[in-house]
């Protein structure tokens, strides 16, 4: 017998127990309710949505934040229905709500659990004084497709890191105690594969193994689950031929068969009548009824549930078990969010909005989220003394909105910090910063301005070049085919390049882009993401040295579009590539010999590495991994292996450094990835000094689904490497032994 059910903590079996009570005095009519959500963006205007209150008929609304209207609501649902249920009040508050942090992979190449914790914490602060309790976030589909404009609300491509982000931004939203002030519920989405959609087209179909399914796209889910996140969306793309809002394979047996979750589903914005459009279903009466058996419990934003799943009901096709489970779950929920003792919200209970600490803590992860992709001989960081004048040049130097990025419907442009506005006031007033804008958009064509561009890079000691892309190049329904610096930006480069003065390129971006085009024509490269707030002064304090960049790739640059999907965790293949093994063809249409190379596998034109791996960023200092150690050679299944080296800074700075473990499992019953990230650590060195960082591996860790789907631990040979990225080459070993 479970003693966790036996003798549950007492909150536990008092919330079971008010679930039930509550349950047993309500209608069909008040159950189906719970299980709709409305759009309230128009406040209490429209009369179904008072009336539906009044009635019991509406358990959750989204994107209200007019606080007086939001009480107004609750007071409704709560004195003036006949159960007075409170509300779910729903909102993407995804990276941010006024005070906007860098977008969610920015915050993944921070590398920085603990930092984004507060981020979100922060945001569930500022959303909760408009009433808000449940935001849409975090979004943790494992994305290998920078083509899809919603990497950048992802958090990578590997597992580990965004398993370990995943859970810290969970415990963000909904803190140690979910009725506490400022605590809201959070919602893991998109379940599940919707990072995998077809050639990044967002909405598109996903194709995915179960092997891969459970080994890569479930795992950060799973984690999230394990931490008690409260609810799960479901994914607008179809898995395997069963769209995500009518998929009983995920929403029963995988998430509550196999994982226990007792929090609640919501579909995503009208996926449930998209069940139609995607040959699901006749119509939206068999929608309702596919999604409620899958296990969605919630409808967002569509009238399928309310109209339909009464009769399904009375007609004998749903049972009323079925019902009564999934509005168990959602008022599962109100009452851990403490909602039924209080719905209102008093704004004067909670911190001011964007506060010293928040903006603090915004200007933080925008400092640690830098990317140095390149410095060519040192020329980073600026020394503002040694300066007279500095060219400030490109359409995202000064673009307060551009910088927030990406789904920040509450953000406030107005205090955005611009890159210009903090140049100009980090440097003296003897050192002259010219600005133009250039282009006025990342995506124009036009290039009249770029001889005067080219002459203030001339006349200037050197000229920083602020390109990218806007906000609306990334997020829902944003993918892009070619993913390099859109308009006119390679020619403005390969222009000012041609003035012949130092060129730095800080990149604004929501995704990696294809850089390969002006690599060799700039000195150095910091790569931005959208920095949120507090962008322009993290950048301006990395340009000038005041802190050295310390953030690491959470997905791999390709060269080109063609090499994608490009991950370092990829399998081996039968024959896998090596420096001698290629022939490289720089122009493919000329004449190519067929050779035999060794027959391996890579592109012509491309090679088979990409522009920049995972886990990759310089730094101001120099970094020195040595004598790598295992503290056992051996072990046995529960045992706990410790690898560590030595990393010292060898510069001339002080700097932080992600020091990365990766693994290889040599043999597998099912092939393995020819590296797994294990673990990471920010350590932050004097120069001169050294550290030994010790990981500790249990083999839990090196545990995977086999064959049969069921998790496996298997004895064999296991390589392990730290260093500074996915192509550290300081490498030990150990053996996992069969125990006798
Ligand atoms: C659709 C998006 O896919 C989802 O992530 C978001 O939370 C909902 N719309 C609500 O805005």
């Amino acid at each position: 017998m479970n003693a966790s059910i036996v003798n549950p903590p007492a909150n536990v079996w008092n919330v079971e127990q008010r679930v039930k009570a509550l349950l047993a005095k309500m209608t069909l009519a008040e159950k189906v309710g719970q299980m709709s959500q409305f759009n309230a963006s128009e406040g209490y205007a429209p009369d179904y949505l008072a009336d539906g209150l009044r009635a019991g008929l509406i358990g959750s609304v989204l994107n209200v934040v007019d606080l007086k209207v939001v009480n107004e609501l609750q007071r409704i649902a709560v004195e003036e229905s006949r159960l007075g249920i409170p509300l779910l009040v729903g909102r993407d508050v995804i990276h941010g709500f006024k005070t906007v942090m860098p977008i969610p992979l920015g915050q993944a190449a921070t590398w920085n659990p603990g930092l984004a914790t507060t981020a979100a914490q922060i945001s569930a602060l500022e959303a909760a004084t408009t009433g808000v309790n449940w935001t849409f976030a975090p979004m943790m589909d494992i994305s290998r497709d920078p083509r899809w404009g919603r990497i950048a609300e992802s958090l990578g491509e590997d597992v580990f890191l965004a398993s370990e982000m995943a859970v810290a931004m969970v415990e963000g939203f909904q803190g140690d105690d979910l009725s506490a002030p400022g605590s809201i519920a959070a919602c893991a989405k998109h379940f599940a594969g919707y990072g995998a959609v077809e050639s990044g087209r967002d909405y598109a179909t996903t194709n995915i193994p179960e092997s891969e399914l459970r080994n890569v796209y479930l795992r950060p889910f799973k984690s999230a689950v394990d931490r008690g996140v409260v609810s799960i969306m479901t994914s607008f793309s179809d898995l395997n031929g069963v769209p995500g809002t009518g998929n009983e394979f995920l929403l029963r047996q995988i998430l509550r068969d196999e994982w226990s979750f007792d929090g609640f589903v919501v579909s995503d914005w009208d996926s449930v009548r998209q069940l139609q459009i995607h040959g699901l279903t006749e119509n939206d009466r068999e929608s309702a009824y596919e999604a409620v058996t899958a296990g969605v419990d919630m409808e967002m934003a569509g009238d399928s549930y309310a109209n339909h799943i009464a009769s399904l009901v009375e007609e004998g096709r749903l049972s009323i078990t079925t019902i009564d489970a999934a509005a168990a779950n959602i008022l599962r929920a109100k009452f851990r969010l403490g909602l039924f003792e209080n719905a209102y919200t008093d704004p004067g209970a909670l911190p001011p909005i964007a506060n010293e600490h928040a903006l603090g803590t915004a200007k933080t992860l925008a400092l640690q989220s830098v990317v140095m992709l390149k410095n060519a001989g040192g020329l980073l960081p600026l020394s503002a003394d040694k300066l007279r004048s500095v060219a400030v040049i490109g359409p995202l130097a000064d673009a307060p909105y551009e910088q927030l990025g990406t789904w920040i419907f509450d953000g406030d442009a107005g205090l955005s910090i611009t890159p210009l506005n903090a140049i100009r006031s980090l440097v003296s007033p003897d050192v002259d910063i010219r600005y133009l804008r250039a282009m006025e958009t990342s995506r124009s064509r036009a290039s009249e301005e770029f001889a005067e561009a080219v002459q203030l890079a001339r006349e200037s000691d050197v000229t920083i070049l602020f390109l990218g892309e806007e906000s609306i190049l990334s997020g829902e329904a944003h993918s892009r085919a070619d993913i390099g610096l859109p308009g006119a930006q390679g020619e403005l480069v390969q222009r000012i390049r041609e003035a012949g003065k130092p060129v730095i390129v800080v990149i604004l971006a929501g995704r990696p882009l294809t850089l390969a085009n002006i690599l060799d024509n700039v000195d150095a490269i910091l790569f931005a993401w959208h920095p949120g707030t507090m962008g322009g002064a993290a950048i301006a304090d990395l340009l000038f040295g005041l802190e050295s960049p310390s953030g690491k790739l959470p997905s791999t640059f390709p060269r080109m579009v063609g090499q994608i999907p490009i991950y370092y965790s990829q399998k081996n293949t039968g024959k896998p590539p090596s420096p001698e093994g290629i022939v490289h063809i720089d122009d493919i249409n000329t004449f190519a010999p067929q050779v035999s190379l060794g027959m391996t596998s890579f592109h012509l034109d491309a090679g088979y590495t990409p522009l920049f791996p995972f886990g990759y960023g310089l730094s101001y200092a120099k970094f020195e991994y040595k004598h790598i150690c295992t503290s056992a050679h051996e072990i046995r299944i529960g045992d706990t292996v410790t690898i560590s080296a030595e990393v010292s800074n060898v510069g001339q700075v002080a700097a932080v450094e992600v020091v990365q473990l990766y693994i290889r499992d040599l043999v597998g019953s099912v092939t393995r990835p020819v590296r797994e990230l294990k673990g990471f650590r920010r350590v932050n060195l004097e120069p001169g000094q050294a550290v030994v960082v010790e990981f500790d591996l249990h083999t839990n860790d090196l545990a995977f689904y086999g064959r049969d789907m069921s998790v496996v631990t298997e004895p064999g040979l296991f390589h392990a490497w730290i260093g500074g990225s996915s192509t550290a080459s300081l490498r030990t070993e150990f053996r996992l032994v069969a125990s006798e």
